[in-house]
């Protein structure tokens, strides 16, 4: 629960402290086997920042591309590192400054900056929400990044309406499964690929149609061109490229993963984005939850100690869905 006015604790719960916990570390760059299940402080919050117990972080696939040194660029970091963009937990402790918060809330977040595949993460409170209540803390991880991402391509780039049809493109993983939820509620017809293994999931989300990319052309399973297109998916520059004519003259596509680029002089309108954190958004993201109007799946749950397995599976393309990581 938020609670107004400014909190001062800086001890702890009924939880001992501990000096230390472990955690998923990576020291290297590399492919799965760089991280490292280890000992390491509990780390100590900074004014402005809470301790918060992780119940779950979730895999995502920014947190493979992290730990192969494919986002030095966007997102340095100093090693060793811990992973872990997605957090759920309770706050054991706040440092001062901290107004939102206090020991004992129940708190999801995207930290920027990683840290949730731990036992404990320190992080600023301004980045957190309150978890919702409809669904387990631990399945709360899956939401921040996956749902945060969906929001604002819905909503801030798509600005999707009642009447318009949309395309989303890899409707069948995690960010897929809260955009499908949120472009339907918008009132527009949602035209949906998925494969053979997600049909059904992608079906209960809410899709009017559903395009199997592995064995239909997906302009030849279309009746009309489309008003915006949603691509999710981590397509070939070729496969992106033949997104654009399905667009009407006018109408937007958006993507978040490989970028499409129109044609000089196309009427169509290219967006590709960053998604950011935003708590305010996130409040909105588990009052729809709470509200029972956007349903939560968690495909599957690992122990943090197992974090390689997770990641060497998205390496093999074996990865279905939203995985959580229980320390
Ligand atoms: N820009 C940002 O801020 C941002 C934020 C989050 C994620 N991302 C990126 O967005 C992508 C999706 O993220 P995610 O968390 O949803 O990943 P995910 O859970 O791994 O889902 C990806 C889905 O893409 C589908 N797919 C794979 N190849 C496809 C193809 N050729 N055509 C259509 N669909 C295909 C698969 O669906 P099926 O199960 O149906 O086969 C898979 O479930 C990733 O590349 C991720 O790195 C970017």
């Amino acid at each position: 629960m938020r609670r107004q006015g400014k909190i001062l604790v800086t001890g702890t719960t009924g939880t001992a402290f501990r000096a230390t916990m472990r955690a998923a570390r990576i020291h290297e760059y590399g492919g799965p086997d760089v991280i490292r299940y280890e000992e390491v402080p509990v780390p100590v919050p900074d004014p402005g920042q809470v301790l918060v117990r992780v119940a779950a972080t979730s895999f995502n696939p920014s947190d493979a591309a992290l730990r192969a040194g494919h986002l030095q660029d966007v997102l340095p970091v100093d090693l060793p590192y811990t992973l872990g963009f997605d957090v759920s937990g309770t706050i054991t402790q706040a440092g001062v400054e901290t107004s939102s918060f206090t020991v004992g809330d129940r708190v999801i977040g995207r930290l920027d900056h990683g840290g949730a595949a731990a036992e404990y993460v320190a992080a600023s409170a301004d980045v957190l929400a309150a978890a919702p209540k409809a669904i387990g803390l631990a399945n709360a991880a899956v939401v921040p990044v996956a749902a945060l991402t969906a929001y604002q391509a819905v909503h801030e780039h798509a600005h999707l309406t009642a009447g318009q049809r949309v395309l989303i493109n890899g409707a069948g993983g995690g960010v897929g499964m809260f955009a499908v939820q949120l472009a339907k509620r918008t009132g527009a017809t949602v035209i949906a690929t998925a494969s053979p293994r997600s049909v059904t999931a992608v079906r209960a989300r809410g899709a009017d149609q559903i395009i199997d990319y592995t064995s239909t052309s997906i302009a030849g399973a279309l009746d009309d061109t489309v008003d915006t297109v949603i691509n999710l998916a981590p397509i070939t520059p070729t496969a992106a490229a033949g997104l654009v004519p399905l667009v009407r003259p006018g109408g937007v596509i958006i993507s978040i993963a490989t970028p499409v680029q129109p044609p000089a002089g196309a009427p169509i309108t290219a967006v590709h984005f960053l998604a950011r954190n935003d708590p305010r958004q996130l409040t909105e993201i588990v009052k729809l939850i709470d509200a029972g109007e956007l349903t939560v799946e968690v495909s599957r749950s690992h122990r943090l100690a197992d974090l390689a397995l997770v990641h060497g599976e998205h390496q093999a393309g074996q990865a279905k869905g939203k995985v959580t990581i229980i320390p």
